[in-house]
């Protein structure tokens, strides 16, 4: 596959990015070879090629994730549960890490924290929780099959949107969980997750239906569930997406 220049300075930028979000210490572009070398926080170094969008998204792929820098999501809990690194910290409640099985298939993603999940420091506990769990229970899955997460660990206030900024400071735990769980799948409940992990603008409706690509994970939109509390209208399409998580879930996992 032929990748135009543009094309390629977009993936370079795509690239560059989840690395950063990684923890990687340095990249070095070598543009005569179109060589891009990696060189990792664990000491190992990753040469990406350029020159081909296929082997570019592979090697990524098959490469960013890395091995965790913790030894479980408990010893990774005790180390940020005090985080402050950004203006969430003080006006939380409770820090909210996420629940599930530590070595899940399949991790739900959700945006952040509510009034409910800020002071059970649990995720999706309130109304879209419980909606959360029938959505589940129709597709015989319980809470203990799966993982599930946010964008943000701490409440953003009146419920607002996480502002990019707060998500950047809090990706690198996000990573650390999926680097810890080495999910296979992965579903993104609503806009802000999926515009923000698929670094793209398109509009929720568009990245549904098809699978997309995190890190080696797979990964598939779907509305969120508070959205559908608002707009019985999504339910239809929301069925159909976890029919196909599902299918895919079982295929991946037999
Ligand atoms: Fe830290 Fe994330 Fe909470 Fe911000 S939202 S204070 S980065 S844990
Ligand atoms: N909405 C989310 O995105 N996450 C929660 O944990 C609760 C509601």
């Amino acid at each position: 596959m032929n990748t135009k220049p543009d094309d390629i300075h977009r993936l370079l930028k795509k690239a560059v990015k989840s690395q950063i979000d990684i923890g990687t210490k340095e990249i070095i572009i070598n543009r005569n070879s179109a060589k891009l070398q990696i060189n990792k926080c664990d000491g190992q170094t990753d040469v990406l090629n350029v020159a081909s969008e296929a082997e570019l998204f592979n090697q990524i792929n098959t490469s960013t994730l890395g091995e965790p820098e913790f030894d479980s999501l408990e010893a990774h809990y005790d180390k940020i549960c005090n985080c402050q690194k950004c203006p969430l910290g003080k006006t939380r409640n409770k820090f909210v890490y996420g629940v599930g099985n530590p070595h899940a298939d399949l991790v739900f993603i959700g945006e952040g924290p509510g009034r409910d999940e800020d002071l059970k420091g649990e995720p999706f506990v309130g109304r879209a929780g419980k909606l959360l769990d029938k959505i589940l229970e129709a597709i015989k899955f319980t809470r203990d099959d799966i993982y599930i997460l946010n964008m943000v660990k701490c409440r953003p206030p009146e419920n607002r949107d996480p502002l990019p900024e707060e998500m950047e400071a809090c990706s690198p735990y996000l990573i650390e969980q999926l680097r810890l769980i080495k999910p296979k799948l992965i579903c993104l409940l609503g806009r802000v997750a999926a515009q923000r992990l698929l670094d793209t603008k398109t509009p929720l409706g568009k990245l549904r239906g098809t699978f997309h690509n995190f890190m080696g994970a797979e990964v598939l939109v779907t509305y969120h569930p508070a959205a559908l509390l608002r707009f019985q209208a999504y339910k239809r399409d929301t069925w159909e997406d976890m029919q196909k998580l599902k299918a895919r879930y079982d295929e991946v996992t037999r």
